[in-house]
């Protein structure tokens, strides 16, 4: 979603907060600008579109010299993308500016009593309702205008702020919605996230809920809503600047598809004994004594869930809950003390999996989070965390941290079996062997479909929609491969259990129409076999992804995917990867904007 970058030191601030925001347009963004302050005066430059058209403009205005500044890539909530609409935005004097990502929930009753007073609103966002409060409350202490801000606005917010009085110094204040100080020499930076800085410091104070700071040159300081000193630790990161490159890939989709072997061995590595899995702090939580699990998540991290159920119930033998988070503050949930919650989000960010969180953990839930970003709100909120350690994922669509996501929830099913004496010795013995060869086979997944992959590509992107079918732990991987093409390619494309396509969508199939189904465990795979004939016998270009000891002879289906041979638990790892890659390539072939696919962001933190 929304970017912010904020700098202030001796190099060209311009300059700093383009490349900054160019770190973040990941994120998704449709609009962008800058504010510097040039010899003591406020300028700010604003575009619709790409980061390449502000520095267009930033170009027709020569050079601009300014060692101070904040810029913004804004992902439209409120107002549709224009110039106008684009952050910063100024006081009625053009003294004051702000950059804001989140929601001011409250903006329309606030902005009513602001016209009332006579300020003056060139946008229709609910960010600017900010700066005019800044205007109001400002008496020569910035900090304490944005504790009062503070008090007045509701909803989430990462608000940076800058003023002609103090032209070098920035201000940052934060609730729901990460914000983090970045400590250079002689220079500081404010920005949303910490790949924006990356190529400038890796130590960081990272924000906490209504912690304003200030910071100039010299020192970044910290102030609670008592205007009192805080003392924050330095969080040093451990990603590094070449990670958030596309080391010679078209696209980051494909770099992290490819890096995938990888990942699955740093989960991996110093984990084992022969007959034990070490999950390190969360462990202690796991051994507590639970009446049941529930795993919440939103769209990719949801799906790592699905198959995270099907996993624990059938590895330790106890009853799972999975639950899309957006959803679960308004049901009815029984959560209480004696749930265990695992709470799934790779950016640690999502608003609505935050909220269910912090809901889990309000009903006295224990809660275990699984996050790819370390110091993210999901990291620091939870009880205790597992990282994901699949590194910085770029590309919007996950691909990298959902396989990391699957794996986690092998490790942590097996885990809870071993509690439960579930598992025999010999059993585990045997699994433990099969997490071990599971990158090479992940690599060989790789390589072995992705001309495949190409092909079914060229034969599906014509179509208007695309079925993805399965059952059990297949429907889970039917649901992932669905999202995955239509977020990139745009193509409408449904997942249902495979025994649902003839209580209503088998109407729409007809000849040529595609359909992928997903076959890897023994004991529901003749079913699906059946629903795959009902498909064909109405015209459609059945694809099948199947574990190599399912037989399908007497079945011809159009294309046949037979995944690298090993015991068919882990065929679940394996199958997401050919759905990875065909997405990718009918993306390619219709020429999509493919890391960054119109309207979606890769860190949701709206609700
Ligand atoms: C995945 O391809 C999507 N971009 C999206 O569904 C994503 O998984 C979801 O927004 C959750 O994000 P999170 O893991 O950062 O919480």
């Amino acid at each position: 979603m929304c970017g912010i970058v904020g700098y202030t030191g001796n190099a060209n601030a311009a300059e700093i907060l383009v490349n900054g925001l160019k770190n973040l347009e990941y994120r998704g963004y449709d609009s962008a600008g800058i504010a510097v302050l040039n010899e003591n005066k406020l300028n700010s430059y604003k575009s619709k579109g790409s980061l390449d058209m502000l520095e267009d403009k930033l170009a027709n205005n020569g050079k601009i010299v300014a060692g101070t500044g904040i810029g913004h890539t804004r992902w439209a909530t409120h107002g549709v993308p224009s110039d106008f609409n684009s952050h910063p935005h100024s006081d009625c004097n053009g003294k004051i500016t702000i950059v804001h990502n989140g929601i001011i929930e409250n903006y329309q009753v606030l902005k009513k009593e602001l016209l009332t007073k006579g300020h003056k609103f060139d946008s229709s966002t609910d960010s600017e309702v900010v700066v005019h409060l800044l205007e109001d409350l400002y008496e020569g202490d910035m900090v304490q205008a944005l504790i009062e801000v503070d008090k007045l606005i509701e909803g989430s917010y990462a608000i940076v702020a800058i003023s002609e009085d103090e032209p070098e110094t920035i201000y940052g204040l934060k609730k729901d919605s990460p914000l983090v100080a970045g400590i250079g020499r002689e220079e500081n930076y404010l920005a949303s996230d910490i790949p924006a800085l990356l190529s400038k410091t890796k130590d960081f104070y990272i924000f906490e809920d209504d912690e304003i700071a200030k910071v100039n040159r010299e020192k970044i300081e910290f102030y609670g809503l008592n205007g009192k000193l805080l003392e924050k630790d330095v969080f040093e990161a451990d990603w590094d600047a070449d990670m958030v490159d596309k080391k010679g890939y078209d696209h980051f989709m494909l770099k992290e598809i490819n890096e995938q072997p990888d990942v699955a061995r740093r989960i991996m590595a110093d984990r084992f004994t022969e007959t034990d899995i070490d999950l390190g702090d969360i462990e202690e939580i796991l051994a507590g004594d639970y009446k049941k699990i529930m795993i919440t998540a939103c769209g990719t991290a949801y799906h790592s869930g699905v198959i995270g159920r099907f996993l624990i119930e059938e590895f330790a033998d106890i009853p799972v809950d999975v639950e899309v988070a957006s959803e679960l503050r308004y049901k009815k949930n029984f959560i209480d003390k004696n749930t265990l919650m695992v709470v799934v989000s790779q950016s640690g960010e999502t608003a609505d999996t935050l909220a269910a969180l912090r809901l889990a953990k309000k009903q006295g839930a224990k809660v275990v989070a699984l996050t790819n970003v370390i110091g993210s709100s999901v990291d620091r909120e939870a009880d205790s965390s597992f990282q994901l350690m699949a590194g910085p994922e770029i590309s919007v669509a996950s691909t990298k941290a959902y396989v990391a996501m699957v794996l986690v929830f092998y490790l942590l099913a097996l885990k809870l079996g071993n509690l439960n004496n579930n598992i025999s010795k010999a059993r585990l013995k045997e699994l433990i062997a099969g997490l071990k060869r599971l990158p090479y086979r992940i690599q060989e997944t790789i390589s072995e479909f992705d001309e495949i992959s190409k092909e079914i590509a060229e034969s599906i992107k014509d179509y208007k929609s695309v079925f993805f079918i399965g059952r059990n732990i297949d429907y889970a991987l039917a649901l992932e491969g669905a999202l995955k093409l239509k977020e990139i390619s745009y193509i409408h494309a449904e997942a249902h259990p495979a025994g649902e396509l003839k209580h209503g969508s088998l109407a729409l199939i007809e000849d040529g129409v595609p359909v992928f189904a997903i076959t890897t465990r023994e004991n529901v795979a003749m079913k699906t076999l059946s629903n795959i004939e009902e498909v064909m016998a109405r015209g459609g270009q059945v694809n099948l992804i199947t574990a190599k000891n399912i037989e399908y002879d007497k079945i011809e289906v159009d294309n046949k995917l037979i995944l690298p041979e090993m015991d068919n638990i882990w065929s679940s790892v394996l199958a997401a990867i050919p759905l990875q890659l065909i997405s990718y390539y009918t993306a390619l072939e219709l020429e999509r904007n493919i890391d960054k696919p119109r309207n979606l962001a890769k860190s949701v933190t709206v609700e």
